[in-house]
């Protein structure tokens, strides 16, 4: 599915965020950035030892809840790799919203100073760190279309969701967005053009 927010592109698929071949991928680490299971092992195992090592040497001190750092991206597709902290959900009411939605805008801020064009995003926090799906959704997505209004950039923003109940309740929040929808995917993966009269 996808959607265009201005100028950019907002796009949801089913798939592994360690194959996609956007500029930067994020990854949904810890605040030890210490690696761990889920999208962070997939990101280390598929990229490399590289990227801890320059995580190691350049953010000792980890990174702090609702923030995000860059690293290179090893041997992944991906050029760059930023490593996102999501909430651990506890229940709602411990500002778990508002750091959902500062991982999401840090992240989008480290893509542009970096001059990325493209960025792919998993779920932040709805594995291990247990945030429900369908409210983790709705703050992701409002985050980042408010990003894309405001800047204009990066071109493409992908969110790689893992599995079809996921990618289901991110469809339905972005549908009741009101933004205009991408024309549908031919099975070549171009974009359907309607021919020229
Ligand atoms: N590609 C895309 N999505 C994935 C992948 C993958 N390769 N692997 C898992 N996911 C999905 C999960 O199914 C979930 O929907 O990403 C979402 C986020 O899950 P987690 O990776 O567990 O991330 P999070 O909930 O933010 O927990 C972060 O888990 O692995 C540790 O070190 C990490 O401590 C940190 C915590």
């Amino acid at each position: 599915m996808q959607v265009h927010v201005g100028a950019c592109m907002l796009e949801l698929v089913i798939g592994d965020i360690t194959q996609q071949a956007t500029e930067a991928i994020v990854n949904a680490a810890n605040s030890r950035l210490a690696g761990g299971g889920g999208v962070d092992g997939a990101i280390h195992r598929a990229g490399g030892p590289t990227i801890m090592a320059e995580t190691r040497a350049r953010y000792p001190q980890g990174c702090p809840t609702g923030s995000a750092v860059l690293t290179g991206g090893g041997i992944l597709p991906a050029r760059w790799v930023i490593h996102a902290v999501g909430p651990i959900w506890h229940g709602g009411r411990h500002g778990e919203a508002a750091h959902l939605a500062e991982a999401y805008r840090h992240s989008l801020r480290v893509a542009v100073a970096q001059a990325c064009t493209s960025v792919a995003f998993p779920s932040l926090s709805t594995g291990a760190y247990g945030y429900p799906v369908t409210l983790a959704s709705q703050t992701a997505l409002s985050t980042v279309v408010a990003f894309l209004q405001a800047q204009q950039q990066p071109d493409l923003v992908r969110f790689v969701l893992f599995d079809r109940e996921t990618y289901e309740a991110y469809a339905a929040v972005l549908r009741t967005q009101g933004l205009p929808m991408a024309p549908p995917q031919s099975p070549a993966g171009e974009a359907t053009r309607l021919p020229r009269t």
